[in-house]
């Protein structure tokens, strides 16, 4: 159903489906009674999150923050940017930032350290991938979907120079792409 810029599936939508109700439900029993306030990271998470959010019962409001770590191409320049702030204030919340992946840690380290300043109740991280093979900054993720290889991965949110982020698989990019040999996969 792929065309050859796919090497594979590497989780499908019934594995993703299935771990996005477990993190759902873990949530809903950790925060019991307790209000929440659910962060997604634009743009990568927003798949994950509409269906996160979903799967979690309880008084939950939801906000939206984006950074950048990455220019155009497959890595990180270590560099983390602002671009556009959170809509309401946070101090005294139970705050989930909920990102797609979490790679060499930049991006999650800084903005945690700039959300733990603003004084939440608590401040914890769901991601729904992880690779810590390729961390440079320590991180530790509080809630993980799927930890994997380091493989270049695209589909569920997760994008290559912004496309393929509408598959609904989490697919293997062909190393052959983003090798610049399009001519041998397109
Ligand atoms: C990606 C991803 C994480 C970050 C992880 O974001 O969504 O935020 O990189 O990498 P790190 O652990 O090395 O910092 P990106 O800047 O590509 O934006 P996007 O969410 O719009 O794809």
């Amino acid at each position: 159903m792929y065309g050859k810029e796919i090497k594979k599936i590497l989780v499908t939508r019934e594995q993703i489906a299935k771990r996005v109700k477990e993190l759902g439900e873990q949530i809903t029993r950790d925060y019991a009674g307790e209000p929440l306030t659910l962060v997604c990271t634009l743009r990568g998470a927003t798949l994950f999150f509409a269906d996160l959010v979903r799967e979690i019962r309880g008084d939950v409001e939801i906000d939206f923050i984006a950074c950048s770590s990455y220019g155009a191409g497959t890595t990180s320049s270590g560099e983390v940017k602002m671009i556009k702030d959170l809509s309401s204030p946070i101090a005294g919340k139970n705050i989930i930032v909920v990102e797609d992946i979490i790679d060499t840690g930049t991006t999650l380290y800084y903005l945690k350290k700039l959300l733990e300043a603003r004084n939440p109740k608590s401040l914890k991280v769901c991601s729904f991938l992880d690779k810590p093979s390729r961390r440079k900054v320590e991180f530790k993720g509080d809630y993980i979907g799927f930890e994997i290889e380091n493989e270049y991965v695209v589909g569920y949110g997760l994008d290559y120079d912004q496309k393929m982020r509408n598959l609904p698989d989490v697919c293997v990019l062909a190393p052959e792409v983003y090798m610049g040999d399009l001519n041998k996969v397109l």
